[in-house]
C-alpha cells in the first residue's frame, strides 16, 4: 500500500496572512488573522440575523453618548442615520457581508466607518462582550413573543378541533392499552394544557432576558460618563411599571448564559409536546386505529408502494424534537467549565439557539395545519369504544355505592372480568346468576354501569371528561385565546 504523501504545509496560512491588520483591534497586531483562522472563527455566517437587535443597540449607544457629551448632536445624527441606511441595505439584499470582519458586529461598525468619521466614537465605553449580549438579550424577547404567539394558534386549533369533536367517544389508554371512555375533545384539551404552560414558559424566558447588560463593557464596566438607564430605557429593558431594568455585575452580565438554557430547555419540553402529539396521530391514522384521517398536504406517498400515505410531517416533528433536545445539551456542556468571564467558547452559544427557534417556530406552524386538517372518524373511535371492559372500573364504582370497600370491589370486578373471558362472553352479557355468586352486592341495575354516555355525564368535577366540564374548558380557552 502506498505511504500517504506528506502535503506540503499550506501556504503562508499557518503564519501571518499578509492581510491588513484588523481594523477594530488591530492595534498591537502588524497583520490580520490567517485565512484558515477567519474561516473557522467567523460568525457572521449565522449571528447576521442579529443585525436588526444590533443597530437598536448602537443607536441608543449613539443617543447616550451625545446625551452625556461624548458625541456633537451632529455626530449622533450621523451615526443613527447611517445606521438606518445600513439597516434598509440588509433588509433589501444589498449589503455585502464580509466573512473577513469575522461578525455581525464588526461588519456593521465597519460599514459605518465608510459613512461616517463619529462611527470611530461609537465603542466608547462598549465592548462586543456587553454588546453581543445585548442583541442577544433583545432577540430572545422578540423570539419568545414570536412562539407566544405560534403557540396560541395551535392552542386555537386545538379548542376549535375540541369544540368539534365534544362527542366523538375514543378509548383513553394508559401502557397503550385501552383504559376508559374520553372523548376526543378531552384528549385535544389534554395538549392545550401542556402547550399552554409552554407559553407561559416563554413569556418567562423573555421576563429573564429583561434586564440590560450594555454598559457593563468587556467585563469590568468603563471609566467613561455613560448612562446605562438611558441605553436600557430606549431599547425597553423595563418592568411593567416602566421601572428600568439594569444587570447588577458586570462580570455577570458578559459571562452569563442562563437565558439562552431557559429558552433551549423551554423549546425541548415544547418539541417533546409536540413530538407527542405526533406519536399519537401517528398510531391514530394507522389502519389498526383508524380514527383520524390526516389532510394530505402533510403526507406523502412511497416511490415504491402506490398504496402508501406517510405521516412525514409528523414524523419529522418527532424526530425534530430529539434535536431541540441536543441543542439544550450543547449549551449546557458549553458553559459548565468556562472561567468567568467571556470566552470565545460563548460565540458558539448562537447556532443551537437559532435552529431551535427556527425548528420550533416551523415545526409549531406545521402542527397547529395538522390539527386543523384532522378528519376525525367517529365510527371507528365509537367502535373502539364500546368494548365495555372500559368501564370495569365505573363497575367497581357501582359496587363501591353499595358499599363495598374499593379494593374488595376492585377485585370483584377483576374476578368478573376473568369469567366472561373464560365464558367468550362481553362483561356486561354475564347471566345475573353467575355474576352475582362473584359479587352479591351488584344492584339490580348494575348493567346500567354499560353505558358510555352516562359514563361520560357523571364525570363532571373539575377536570373530568364530561360534557359540561368540557365545554366549559372550550369556554375558558376561547377567553383566554382573546385578542
Ligand atoms: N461574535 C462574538 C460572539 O458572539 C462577539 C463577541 C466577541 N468578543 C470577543 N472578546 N472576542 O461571541
Amino acid at each position: 500500500m502506498a505511504k500517504p504523501s506528506k502535503k506540503a504545509p499550506s501556504t503562508p496560512a499557518a503564519k501571518a496572512s499578509g492581510a491588513p491588520a484588523q481594523v477594530t483591534w488591530g492595534g498591537r497586531f502588524a497583520s490580520g488573522p490567517a485565512a484558515l483562522m477567519l474561516k473557522f472563527s467567523e460568525s457572521v455566517s449565522f449571528d447576521r440575523r442579529l443585525a436588526p437587535f444590533d443597530i437598536m443597540g448602537s443607536q441608543a449607544q449613539a443617543n447616550m453618548l451625545a446625551k452625556v457629551g461624548l458625541l456633537t448632536n451632529a455626530e449622533r445624527d450621523a451615526l443613527i442615520h447611517g445606521l438606518d441606511n445600513i439597516l434598509g441595505e440588509i433588509k433589501s439584499g444589498a449589503f455585502v457581508w464580509e466573512t473577513s470582519l469575522e461578525d455581525v458586529h464588526m461588519n456593521i461598525e465597519h460599514a459605518l466607518r465608510k459613512l461616517t468619521p463619529a462611527a470611530a466614537k461609537l465603542h466608547a465605553g462598549r465592548s462586543r462582550n456587553d454588546q453581543v449580549a445585548t442583541a442577544m438579550r433583545l432577540w430572545f424577547k422578540w423570539s419568545c413573543s414570536h412562539l407566544y404567539h405560534a403557540l396560541g394558534e395551535v392552542l386555537r386549533v386545538l379548542v376549535e378541533q375540541a369544540e368539534a369533536n365534544q362527542k366523538v367517544v375514543l378509548p383513553g389508554y394508559t401502557h397503550l392499552q385501552r383504559a376508559q371512555p374520553v372523548t376526543l375533545a378531552h384528549h385535544l384539551l389534554a395538549y392545550a394544557e401542556m402547550f399552554g404552560r409552554d407559553r407561559a414558559r416563554f413569556l418567562e424566558v423573555a421576563e429573564h432576558a429583561n434586564w440590560c447588560p450594555l454598559g457593563s463593557g468587556a467585563l469590568a464596566g468603563t471609566t467613561l460618563p455613560i448612562d446605562r438607564e438611558a441605553t436600557a430605557r430606549e431599547l425597553g429593558f423595563v418592568d411593567s411599571q416602566g421601572r428600568v431594568r439594569l444587570t447588577q455585575n458586570s462580570m455577570d452580565a458578559v459571562a452569563d448564559r442562563d437565558v439562552f438554557v431557559e429558552f433551549l430547555a423551554a423549546a425541548a419540553l415544547c418539541g417533546v409536546h409536540a413530538s407527542r402529539v405526533a406519536e399519537d396521530l401517528i398510531l391514530w391514522s394507522s389502519a389498526e386505529f383508524r380514527f383520524v384521517t390526516l389532510p394530505e398536504a402533510f403526507t406523502t406517498g412511497s416511490s415504491l408502494m402506490p398504496q402508501k400515505k406517510n405521516p412525514d410531517a409528523l414524523e419529522l416533528l418527532r424526530g425534530k424534537s430529539a434535536r431541540l433536545q441536543g441543542h439544550l445539551q450543547t449549551m449546557l456542556s458549553l458553559i459548565k467549565g468556562l472561567p468567568l468571564t467571556y470566552n470565545r467558547d460563548l460565540q458558539e452559544d448562537k447556532p443551537p439557539v437559532f435552529d431551535a427557534f427556527d425548528q420550533l417556530s416551523l415545526g409549531l406552524e406545521i402542527l397547529a395545519r395538522v390539527v386543523e386538517g384532522l378528519e376525525p372518524n367517529a365510527d371507528a373511535c365509537a367502535a373502539a369504544a364500546s368494548d365495555p371492559l372500559l368501564l370495569a372500573t365505573d363497575l367497581a364504582d357501582h359496587l363501591v355505592l353499595q358499599g363495598l370497600p374499593f379494593r374488595d370491589a376492585h377485585h370483584a370486578v377483576g374476578a368478573l372480568v376473568a369469567l366472561a373471558e373464560k365464558l367468550e362472553t362481553p362483561l356486561n352479557k354475564l347471566s345475573d346468576a353467575d355474576a352475582r355468586k362473584i359479587a352479591p352486592k351488584l344492584g339490580a341495575n348494575w348493567r346500567d354501569v354499560f353505558n358510555t354516555t352516562r359514563a361520560l355525564a357523571a364525570r363532571e368535577k373539575p377536570g373530568m371528561p364530561g360534557p359540561k366540564q368540557i365545554a366549559a374548558q372550550i369556554t375558558r380557552w376561547k377567553n383566554a385565546l382573546k385578542g
